[in-house]
Order: C-alpha cells, then structure tokens, then sequence
C-alpha cells in the first residue's frame, strides 16, 4: 500500500545535558531528510519531537546544579531547539513532557490500559533512605553489581556487565541524593505494564515486519519477545513527574519511560490545535491507516519503540503501531566513545558555529551508522567537506555560474536549452533522480547522499571535459550551450540537494529565483526533467552575484581541534 501521509517522530532527547553528534546521527538528520523528502514528493507529512523532561537522572542533575527541576529543563529544552535549528534539523513541532497538555495526554492512556487490565499491581522490594528520606529508585542509588562484583554499578543497570538491576540486591548501596549508606529495604505496591498478556498480538504485528526492518533492529527483538513478554514497572516514589492518576497514589509518579513516548501523540495534539488545524489528532494522525507511522532512533531506545510503545499503543487503542523503525547504530569519535567528562568530546553547536551546517550535514550523513557502529574522524571531516563537497559540487557550481555571469551578464537564450531533457545528459539525470527518491523511500539515506554526490561528479565531469573557457574562443554559440547544459545540471542537482543540504540547495536554487516555481522544484525532484523546458523557455539571466558556495576547511583549524581531544 502506498501511504497517503507520513509521520515521522525523532527519539525525544532528554532535556539534561548538551546534543553531541552521536545523537545528531541518531535519530535527527536521517528523519529530518526523510521529512524533507517526503515534503519534496508533494506528500503531507508531519515531524514531530520534542524534550524528554522527567526521570532520576534529571533529578540528581538538577539538584546537583542547585536549581528548581522546571528551570533545568527549560534550560535545556531551549538549547536544543536552538541546536536543531542551526543543523537545519526543522520539526513541525518541539514540545515539553512537562507541560499540562502532556500530563492530559498520558493519563488519558493511563486509565485505559488500567480500565483494560493491562496496568495492574505488584509488590516490589524498594530501597529508601534513612538520612535524606527519599525512596531510591533507578539511578537514585548506586552499589557493587550482584553479578559482576562492579562497584559502581547503578539501579537500574550496571554499565559493566549491562544487568538489569534490582536494586534491592545491590551489594553496598550507596545513596546517590546524600551519599547515606543508611538504607533500608522495604516493600512497596506499583504499578505494572503487563506486558506478558499482550504477547500473542504484539508478535502477530511484530512478524509481519520481518522482511522490511532493518537486520540490525528485526532479529534483536524477534530474540527478546519470542518465548514471552516481561511486565514492567511503571511508577515510581518521586516529586517529579506525572501523577498517578488513581486515588491513594500520594507522592507515585509514572516512571518516565511510560510517559516518554506518549510525548509524540501529545505533541502532535498540540502542535494541530496551535496551528488551527480541523483534523484530530488520532483519528487523522495516530490511528490512520493510510498514515505511514517511523520512529527515528537511536538502538539503545529499540526496546521501547518496537515493544513497549507499540503494545501500549495497541492494548489501548490509541494509536496504531509504528510501520517502520530505522533504528541506527553508535557513532563514535576518533574511534572511541564520546565522553563529556574525559574531554573527548566535540560540542555539537560550536562545530556547527565554526563550520556551518553545510558541511556538518553532509559529512555526518556521509557516516550515518545506517548498519554498523561509525566513527567522526576530523581529518576524514576536512577531507570530505574540502576534496568532495568543495571541490567537486562547490567547484562546479562556482566555475559554472561565474563563467556564465561573466560572459553572458545578458543571460543564455533559450535556444540553448532546448531539447535538453530529451538528450542523453538529459535522460541520465532523470533516472540518476528516480534512482534518488527510491532510496529515500526506503530511508536508506547513506545510498542517496552518495548517489547525489555521483551526479555531482557527472556535472563537475561534463564541465571539465567540454573546457567551455577554451571553446569560447573558437565558437561562442557552442559554448553557450555548454553553459546552459551545466546550469540544467546546477539546478538538477539543488532539487537532489534539497533533502540532505537545504542551506546550500537554496543558495543554488537562489540563482533560478523567478523562473522555477516550488512545485516545479518538486517536480523536477522527482525526475520530471522536462520541467525544465517550461522552466528556461526564456532563456536565463544569472541576477544575484555568484559567491563562493563551498568554504575550505585549513589545516591548522583542523590540527587545533585533533589537539584539543589530545589534552
Ligand atoms: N530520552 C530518551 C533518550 O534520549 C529517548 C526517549 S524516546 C521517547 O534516550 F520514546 F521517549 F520519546
Ligand atoms: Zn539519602
């Protein structure tokens, strides 16, 4: 079935510490470019995150800064839009989970599954301080792993031997609020997702997606839900996060994951009653069959969103499940982890200041790890932005626009471009174009930024090899179509660019201002090349000056960036 609208949701970042690449890579530039895309295509498409503003390690970071929960994550919130915004990174809305219309969302999908007995109660062993008063869940304690013997093991995971902990059987707990080794166990009732009753609905869905998900997300969790499902806890004893919404419940929250996810419907709610929108959130949206439903994330959120969402959305009806999850692998830095408090870091905004999102975006889709684990190298970066981006499009584009404006400041007649989409050249870049939005289609995105680089170099090719400077001399008349040709090619190649490069795309496209309209860049996107005979019916006049498109990147900018992760 061919999908009628697309809606697309990046991982909510938590509101709790500065976007590196890693996340970049994750789970927003891919969905930014598909979203584009499908935009490109004439489809309706919705894009939609926003902050992940509750759980334990928020907490101890807001208290740790001595400021009110809230204003932590405002704070955050407000970098990240402004970081997704200098990347290009465009959602149709950017939400808060701790906002009122979130809670609203979420404890409506509460009291269903609670009403459908899907959420119900268990007792569970607890640890609580004595000194601070405070119960002690997930990160709230820290011990010496059960399994492995690793001291600083943490209460919800031990990031040696990877243990899903229990905290209760921590050896040596240590408060991680007051640093109390005063604690004592008890026993507390929360809330369950069961999960184990939905197994036999979740699979008959989680099957049918076997031969179109990714090998890297498909056999993962076919492994983890074949024999079962496990029933999971969804509150917790806090002062911070949404409350659960049934009496004799002081002081529970919902734990953040169960709220986190239901961030994407409330969020769309939102962003369509602030538009004045009339459609409805699920009816057109959310539970909409025609509605082709993907979740860009990153792996280590696999599990919530190929099972734990997709059953709560089902088990309460609220939502269809998602349809696709592109879920991509780690990137590293110089082939170790990034790390903000070894110094092995870059920071993700200042890149993007120094260099610009040109050549950000393009070098980080060049290395998505799509299927396997990749590594941000700065030499690789220079190497990419200068000899590909800079020489090959950048180079093109200036020697092809400057020599026209020079030569022809009376524009090129359209005489010169007649018969062009019916050439061969013509012809190639068509298909080159189809050959692009299929892969896009399929969010293989790595396969469509190199296919458009090979047009590039097709363009880049074409212009050396017809050396338009030296036929001028001998006949103008040939070389005015030479230039015409490659202008066909330049604006060909700023609708390729549109989805990867917006910025550099629009400067391209700039230089066509007033004889392509919109719909005709999107029709020559999707490799309608006769668009262009209406489009240079009269020829064209280059207006704008032709600046240099591409900056280099020097050595020693890059060496002082190698040095810095050195020290
Ligand atoms: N905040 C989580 C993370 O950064 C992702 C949440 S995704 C959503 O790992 F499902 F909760 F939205
Ligand atoms: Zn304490």
């Amino acid at each position: 079935m061919q999908a009628k609208k697309y809606l697309i949701t990046s991982a909510l970042p938590y509101a709790n510490g500065p976007i590196h690449f890693g996340h970049m890579v994750g789970a927003y530039l891919s969905a930014d470019v598909y979203n584009r895309h499908r935009r490109l295509q004439g489809q309706e498409s919705l894009f939609i995150s926003g902050s992940d503003e509750h759980g334990v390690a928020i907490m101890l970071n807001a208290k740790k800064a001595g400021i009110p929960y809230q204003e932590y994550v405002d704070k955050w919130h407000k970098e990240h839009g402004e970081v997704f915004d200098k990347y290009g990174v465009k959602f149709d809305f950017f939400g808060q989970t701790s906002a009122d219309y979130h809670a609203e969302e979420t404890v409506k999908w509460f009291k269903v599954l609670h009403d459908k007995e899907y959420i119900g109660t268990q007792d569970s062993r607890q640890l609580y301080c004595n000194d601070c008063h405070n119960h002690l869940p997930d990160r709230f304690v820290e011990g010496t792993c059960y399994v492995c013997d690793y001291p600083d093991a943490r209460g919800d995971e031990c990031p040696n031997c990877g243990e899903f902990i229990e905290p209760a059987k921590l050896k040596n707990p240590v408060c991680k609020i007051c640093s109390s080794q005063n604690i004592k166990e008890v026993s507390v009732t929360q809330y369950y997702l069961l999960l184990s009753k939905f197994h036999k609905e979740y699979r008959e869905w989680f099957e049918a997606k076997k031969d179109s998900w990714r090998k890297t997300v498909w056999p993962f969790v076919d492994s983890l839900t074949k024999e079962g499902l496990h029933d999971r806890a969804i509150t917790r004893d806090l002062d911070w996060g949404i409350d659960v919404p049934l009496p004799n419940t002081e002081g529970k929250k919902l734990y953040v994951w169960f709220d986190a996810p239901i961030g994407y419907v409330s969020n769309t709610k939102k962003y369509l009653e602030d538009s004045g929108s009339q459609e409805d959130y699920l009816k057109d949206w959310w539970q909409n069959e025609d509605v082709e439903l993907s979740h860009f994330i990153g792996k280590d959120n696999i599990i919530f969103h190929t099972i734990i969402f997709p059953c709560m959305s089902m088990a309460s009806g609220f939502a269809k499940a998602a349809d696709k999850v592109p879920a991509n692998q780690f990137l590293n830095l110089e082939g170790k982890q990034f790390s903000k408090s070894t110094g092995h870091y870059v920071d993700a905004l200042d890149a993007v200041n120094e260099f610009g999102q040109d050549a950000l975006r393009y070098y980080l889709l060049t290395i998505l790890p799509e299927t396997t684990d990749s590594s941000f190298s700065w030499d690789q970066f220079q190497a990419k932005v200068n000899n590909e981006l800079a020489n090959n499009i950048g180079n093109f584009l200036n020697r092809c626009l400057k020599f026209t404006q020079k030569n022809w400041s009376e524009g090129l007649p359209a005489s010169c471009f007649a018969g062009f989409a019916d050439s061969d050249e013509g012809k190639l870049i068509s298909s080159e174009l189809k050959e692009i939005n299929e892969h896009l289609d399929q969010q293989n995105f790595r396969k469509g930024i190199e296919k458009v680089m090979a047009l590039g170099n097709k363009a880049n090719n074409y212009f050396s090899e017809q050396a338009p400077w030296a036929l001028i001399k001998e006949d103008r008349d040939k070389a005015a179509i030479v230039l015409a040709q490659s202008s066909a090619y330049a604006l060909c190649l700023g609708a390729a660019m549109a989805p990867f490069l917006p910025e550099l795309s629009s400067k391209i496209l700039n230089h066509f201002s007033g004889i392509i309209t919109e719909d005709q860049v999107k029709r020559l996107y999707c490799g309608e090349v006769t668009v262009l005979d209406e489009v240079f019916a009269n020829g064209h006049i280059l207006s704008i000056p032709v600046d240099a498109l591409v900056p280099k990147i020097l050595d020693e900018v890059i060496a002082s960036k190698k040095d810095v992760l050195k020290t």
